[in-house]
């Protein structure tokens, strides 16, 4: 279970009582959203307009399901929305739950195949918001949250159309930089953003790349 989500085990960093002052957390409940995370999404896709009625989202680190449920909502009935986590994500209607590593090739398979039995044959835009397991060691937890930033890169590459779009969190750390670069190289805008939902002390950005290249 991450930082942002409503059940947070003792370990985290974010105190229940921090939480019940967060305007965020409050509103998510008030409006029925799974996270609070739902809010950074809504804020990024309405800031670079990513996600449209009808698009193919496929959302990465999901659970436990904020941002799904904000791409349902911006895609509507003719959208296509697959969801994929390494934990289960309760069902959401009109959401297709895949559980899985988005760092291994077998989920990347799978995903394809549930777009095609969907009649898609890419996605419009790919969203992470993948984050790892704090360790409390710094230089790891940001080695980590690369991988998993990088990890969906290749999802994007793999999976999304040419002009698509894709966001992805990251932590800020010595392989930033890389990963943007890596990010520039295949789109033809890239910006980085941290929503005003992202708490003030996070090393958390989103890093957005509109109108894939290519492969
Ligand atoms: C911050 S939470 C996502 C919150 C979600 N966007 C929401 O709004 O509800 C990060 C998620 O990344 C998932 N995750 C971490 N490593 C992963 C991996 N290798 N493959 C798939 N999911 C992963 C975690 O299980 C966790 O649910």
């Amino acid at each position: 279970m991450c930082a942002h989500c409503f059940s947070l085990p003792i370990e985290y960093m974010v105190k229940r009582a921090d939480l019940e002052h967060d305007r965020f957390y409050t509103a998510a409940k008030a409006e029925g959203y799974r996270s609070r995370s739902a809010f950074k999404l809504l804020q990024l896709s309405r800031k670079f307009r990513l996600i449209k009625n009808g698009d193919a989202v496929i959302d990465l680190g999901a659970a436990p399901g904020g941002w799904s449920q904000v791409a349902r909502a911006l895609v509507g009935e003719n959208g296509v929305v697959i969801s994929v986590d390494l934990q289960s994500v309760a069902s959401l209607e009109g959401v297709i739950v895949l559980r899985g590593d988005i760092t291994r090739d077998e989920t990347v398979t799978a995903i394809k195949a549930t777009l095609l039995e969907l009649g898609r044959k890419a996605a419009d835009v790919v969203i992470s918001d993948a984050a790892p397991q704090l360790t409390g060691n710094k230089d790891l937890d940001q080695y980590r949250s690369f991988e998993l930033s990088a990890a969906a890169l290749t999802v994007a590459a793999e999976l999304v159309k040419q002009g698509g779009h894709f966001v992805t969190k990251i932590f800020q750390s010595e392989y930033y930089p890389q990963f943007y670069a890596s990010v520039k190289d295949r789109f033809k805008q890239t910006r980085a953003y941290a929503p005003e939902a992202s708490r003030k002390r996070s090393a958390e950005v989103y890093v957005v790349g509109k109108g894939y290249l290519g492969k």
